[in-house]
């Protein structure tokens, strides 16, 4: 299955095969990603975005077939994430998977980039249903029940901003630059997360649910009444909304886990994906949440969790399998929840 991702900022391409006991193979996962076009702004301008999909995917594309050493004619189908995400960029990689599908007789497979991260520790750690993701990236700060193929619930989500998305913001009132999330939490090693009081959002709610803006309005807010900020402030800045950050979030999922289990029983593992996984000191939280809720913590290699072709190619292989085939009316759609 070739697996193709445009949505963001990530130009990609894999190939991924099925082996006989249904174990996942990578044969090729190419990424490009665009961070240097969108630094200067501050953040991803879409229309750069769509350019640079445009400009890089038939290589990627080919690079990938290339690694993986198939023909076009080998493949059993082609994937490319059908939304959510920045339409120019979504119509870019849809488009080009169709062409592909009709050019070389081959199945198209349209999926949900939601989907296809909350199938990828199946590819990974070839994990059983029903297990509980978590989900936190740029764009997305959700808990899902991932009961079956086709079969998501989501249990939380956030009411505002996403997490990786708070990060950012507050990295960029901070000066340090994009994407901030590494950036904050490297200076939080050196800070006092003791020295800001900052709110701790829902706290303690009984839906599983997240906010974000309170707490980066509480940063904004405390930086001004700050006369010349100091490289240590910053530190304790970042330490004191990351602590927030952290309480919040394994508060968040204490309920989500209850949730599962009074609908679903108890889950085969806590599934982290997404950008915000990569910091050290969440999952660390993870890890004592999950094993105080009595189950794993499962996180994909680094390079799985953010966005790739691979895990879009590996959700075209579950669905496959299921007989779910999309037509060439298959829309690329900016909103689409899982
Ligand atoms: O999944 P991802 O690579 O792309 C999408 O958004 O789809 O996630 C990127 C997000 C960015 O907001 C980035 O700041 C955040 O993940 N991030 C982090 C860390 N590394 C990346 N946030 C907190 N701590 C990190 N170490
Ligand atoms: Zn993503």
């Amino acid at each position: 299955m070739l697996g193709i991702e445009t949505t963001c900022d990530e130009t990609a391409a894999a190939v991924v095969a099925r082996d006989s006991d249904g174990k996942g193979r990578i044969l090729s996962n190419v990424v490009r990603s665009q961070t240097d076009e969108h630094a200067l702004y501050g953040g991803v301008v879409p229309e750069i975005a769509a350019r640079a999909h445009v400009d890089m995917l038939d290589h990627l594309i080919d690079a990938a077939m290339r690694e993986a050493g198939i023909d076009y004619a080998d493949l059993n189908g082609v994937a490319a994430a059908a939304g959510p995400g920045l339409i120019g960029g979504v119509i870019v990689g849809l488009t080009t998977a169709k062409a592909i599908a009709l050019v070389h007789d081959t199945p198209l497979i349209a999926v949900n980039h939601l989907e296809a991260h909350a199938l990828t520790p199946r590819l990974t750690d070839a994990i059983d249903f029903p297990y509980c993701l978590f989900l936190a990236s740029g764009g997305h700060t959700q808990i899902v029940a991932v009961a079956g193929v086709g079969d998501y619930v989501r249990l939380g989500t956030t009411v505002d901003d996403a997490m990786g998305e708070a990060f950012d913001k507050v990295a960029k009132m901070l000066g340090l630059p994009y994407p901030g999330g590494p950036q904050v939490e490297e200076a939080a090693q050196r800070g006092d997360a003791a020295r800001f009081a900052f709110p701790r959002p829902m706290l303690g709610r009984s839906d599983a649910n997240f906010s974000l803006s309170g707490l980066k309005t509480a940063v904004r807010n405390e930086i001004g009444r700050i006369a010349h900020v100091s490289a240590q402030d910053i530190a304790d800045l970042c330490a004191s909304f990351q602590a927030a950050v952290l309480e919040s979030t394994a508060d968040r999922l204490r309920v989500g886990l209850d949730l599962f289990k009074q609908r679903f029983g108890a889950p085969t593992a806590l599934v982290a994906a997404g950008g915000v996984a990569a910091n050290q000191a969440i999952r660390a939280a993870l890890d004592d949440v999950a094993q105080q809720a009595g189950t794993r913590l499962i996180m994909p290699p680094p390079a799985l969790c953010t966005d790739n072709g691979a895990m879009i190619a590996w959700a075209g292989l579950e669905r496959l399998a299921l007989g779910m085939i999309d037509g060439m009316d298959a829309a690329p759609r900016a909103r689409w929840l899982l």
